[in-house]
């Protein structure tokens, strides 16, 4: 069995490609790399990679993280800047037998010493949105960040029974220079065993490491639970246990697959969508939604949904 799960609606050109290479029996390594490379490359996402919108500095700081689920080698960079491919830069990371989190800087070089390729990542049109954010905050407020986010994060199984996990984001629009979020922190934006399977988040990255709920997944599954059970147990007790001590709960969507390809998404929020393609699927977009009991439910996204979602993406944006 193979199979790759990822957050968003975004990812369905990346796991569409991965799905192709994981039929041929192609690592999940090499497979899911290519997924998340192709996300971070599309311009149009305003949460990843190129396009990636800035801090409040107008710069475009990049985290991303990669996770073997054999060897349990994990990689990852923080707050990277001009560097096209964060996700390749973790994965690279992951087979060192030291340094393997870099932040800033100490990332850049050694980017740079291993030859990836550089690249300015603010693009005309994440200059827009940056230009007016600033024009939409008076004098007497402070820049605030989304209190959500978009983070590419992905679980893929290949037919040899190898998982991996990797995660890719520009983190919160506007968030102070240097701030690093969940995605390229083991445990919260993700974790991977293939003993057992593997769970990424998207969401507020300060409260998704609050409860380590990548993490809590894997471990929920270990003892027993299916991705669903796993999903629902992690992402609702501690969305409960937050609000009880803090009076509210940052966005938290999770998606899990086991080694045997069975899946499961939870979130604490409306709108999240998520893709999955498998030996026995063909890549499909979900949307969560809710009935009148507060039950979720996944539809599967309409033909009118997907143009409506890439029109709006791609629409001209004007300054204000
Ligand atoms: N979940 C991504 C972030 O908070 O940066």
């Amino acid at each position: 069995m193979y199979g790759i799960i990822a957050t968003w609606r975004m990812s369905l050109e990346g796991i569409s490609e991965a799905a192709d290479m994981l039929k041929k029996s192609a690592d999940a390594g090499d497979s899911i790399e290519t997924a998340i490379r192709a996300v971070e490359d599309f311009e149009f996402y305003k949460s990843v990679g190129y396009g990636g919108l800035p801090n409040e500095e107008m710069e475009v700081e990049l985290d991303a993280a990669f996770m073997d689920g054999d060897t349990l080698d994990v990689g990852c960079v923080g707050a990277i800047k001009d560097y096209a491919n964060p996700v390749s830069i973790a994965r690279m990371l992951s087979k060192e037998p030291v340094n393997n989190f870099l932040v800033g800087a100490g990332a850049e070089k050694y980017a740079h010493r291993h030859g990836f390729e550089r690249k300015n990542m603010l693009t005309e049109r994440a200059k827009i949105h940056y230009h007016n954010r600033v024009k939409e905050t008076t004098e007497n407020t402070e820049l605030k960040p989304y209190s959500g986010h978009d983070t590419v994060g992905m679980v893929c199984l290949d037919d040899k029974g190898h998982m991996t996990a990797a995660t890719s984001t520009s983190g919160l629009f506007m968030k102070h220079a240097g701030r690093v979020g969940d995605s390229p922190v083991s445990g919260s934006g993700f974790y991977v065993d293939s003993e057992v399977g593997g769970a990424s988040a998207t969401g507020l990255g300060e409260d998704v490491m609050k409860g380590c709920v990548s993490y809590e997944i894997v471990r929920l599954m270990k003892e027993g639970k299916t991705p669903q059970e796993a999903c629902d147990i992690a992402v609702n007790t501690f969305d409960k246990e937050l609000k009880k001590r803090r009076g509210k709960a940052g966005d938290m969507s999770l998606i899990a697959m086991n080694n045997k390809g069975e899946w499961g998404v939870t979130t604490n929020i409306e709108g999240f969508s998520f893709a999955v393609a498998t030996e026995n699927e063909e890549p499909t977009v979900y949307l969560v939604k809710f009935d009148e009991n507060h039950k979720q439910y996944f539809e599967v996204a309409s033909k009118e949904w997907m143009d409506n979602y890439m029109a709006t993406r791609t629409a001209p944006l004007v300054r204000k």
